[in-house]
């Protein structure tokens, strides 16, 4: 088994509780497990742990301070919430769960932890008594409520002397809990073949036609099923972006090139994902020279490339074939009419027409259609709808699975007669 935190991006924040000093053996641990570890202090933690410790375990500079001018001109807050694959606060004290349960973003921390579309691990430590709290307890459920996860805390003795549930829980658990969030994904022990970015389809040797695809969406896709825990293979254009962790990246730079490496590993997939701009058409002819500016118009000829997501859509035996729709009005009818015309599972639509949305932007917001349901995906940063996308993703793919299970029943029941 590959490690699950093999080259995750582990962002670790310390809040100010005694034991700050276990998160010591979380870094070790965690690095010794293949993870990339950053550590943000609170300024409080500082006071129990100094941050050379976590800066000499880590390999990295810690970070303390919001407003730390040379800090924000290398990994910038806003750097920070975007690298991690997952957050976690432990010990995360009383205080800091009641400054996430409202959003107050007056430290580095909870800046980031506000920041980020990464998942949020809490493991709580603080006196048994501060635990019990009506107020600890209502942060708590808010924070569950908004979809964040806690561990512990454990309950003994604790360094006050009391005894009771307040306890950190011990870093090997930490890191296990961890671990199976990578592996026990809705996605777990499935392959999934995700195309991405623009493709360029060349006139002459130095020109090509292509378009405003920067790949960020399908980037997001493909990292948010391998956080998912499949198996993500990514067919690339050319982009300006980096693999995500887990994942296996081919680079390609025309539609055919893509076409031939989706042909190659379609075989394994359980999954195709298609976020690829592909080039509708290319240039007829490609022209062996540069083509010289002699001519006052000149006209190209162009034709058709393969579309490749109807071409892995029609495999048999079948997998499960999602594409992507960017439109211009009229979003459900065409969103419909592909699903139909190029058998697809699931079809995620956009309109390309609004500000701030869509092609090489931040942002995105999707319908996703399906056979007999729809869902809207409100707007969001790209990593967080591709994290809601490839959930919607493996719930839909495991529903027509026990569809065709059931459906096959009666036949194998008969056969078995
Ligand atoms: O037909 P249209 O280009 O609007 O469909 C978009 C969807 O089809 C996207 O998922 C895109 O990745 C895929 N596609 C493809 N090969 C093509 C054209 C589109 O895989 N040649």
């Amino acid at each position: 088994m590959i490690n699950a935190l093999a080259e995750r991006r582990v962002l670790l924040g310390v809040t100010a509780g005694i034991a700050a000093y276990k998160a010591a053996d979380l870094v070790r641990r965690l690095r010794e497990a293949g993870a990339d570890v950053r550590v943000v202090m609170t300024p409080g933690a500082t006071g129990f742990v100094g941050p050379l410790t976590f800066q000499a375990l880590s390999g990295h500079p810690v970070r303390v301070e919001l407003l730390d001018a040379d800090a924000e001109a290398g990994m910038a807050h806003i750097d920070i919430a975007r690298w991690a694959d997952i957050v976690v606060v432990a010990p995360a004290t009383a205080d800091f769960l009641a400054r996430l349960a409202h959003g107050q973003a007056d430290d580095l921390l909870s800046t980031v932890c506000l920041a980020t579309a990464a998942p949020l691990v809490l493991a709580p430590a603080m006196n048994q008594q501060m635990w019990r709290a009506a107020a600890t307890q209502a942060n708590c459920a808010l924070l569950a409520g908004r979809g964040v996860d806690r561990l512990g805390p454990d309950e003994g003795r604790q360094s006050c002397g009391d005894n009771g549930p307040g306890r950190l829980v011990e870093p090997p658990a930490i890191l296990a809990a961890l671990e199976r969030r990578f592996v026990s994904g809705a996605l777990a022990g499935r392959s999934v073949l995700v195309t991405a970015g623009p493709t360029r389809e060349p006139i002459d040797p130095v020109r090509y036609v292509s378009n405003h695809s920067s790949g960020r969406m399908g980037y997001a896709v493909a990292r948010a099923a391998a956080e998912a825990g499949a198996r993500v293979t990514l067919v690339s254009g050319p982009t300006a972006l980096d693999t995500p962790a887990a994942v296996t990246r081919i680079d390609v730079a025309t539609a055919e090139e893509m076409a031939s490496a989706v042909r190659a590993r379609l075989a394994g997939a359980d999954i195709f994902i298609g976020t690829a701009a592909v080039a509708d058409y290319r240039p007829a002819h490609v022209a062996a020279h540069k083509i010289k500016k002699d001519a006052a118009t000149l006209t190209l000829a162009l034709e058709r490339t393969t579309d490749i997501l109807a071409e892995a859509a029609r495999r048999e035996p079948p997998l499960f074939a999602v594409g992507f729709a960017a439109e211009t009005g009229d979003l459900e009818r065409y969103a419909r009419a592909k699903l139909i015309d190029k058998h697809l599972d699931l079809v995620a639509a956009n309109l390309v027409g609004t500000p701030g949305i869509g092609f090489n932007t931040e942002d995105n917001e999707l319908v996703v259609f399906w056979a007999d349901g729809q869902r809207r995906l409100t707007r969001a940063p790209k990593d967080r709808i591709a994290r809601e996308l490839v959930a919607l993703i493996a719930d839909r793919y495991a529903q027509t699975r026990a569809a065709a299970t059931s459906a096959d029943a009666p036949a194998a029941q008969e056969a078995r007669a």
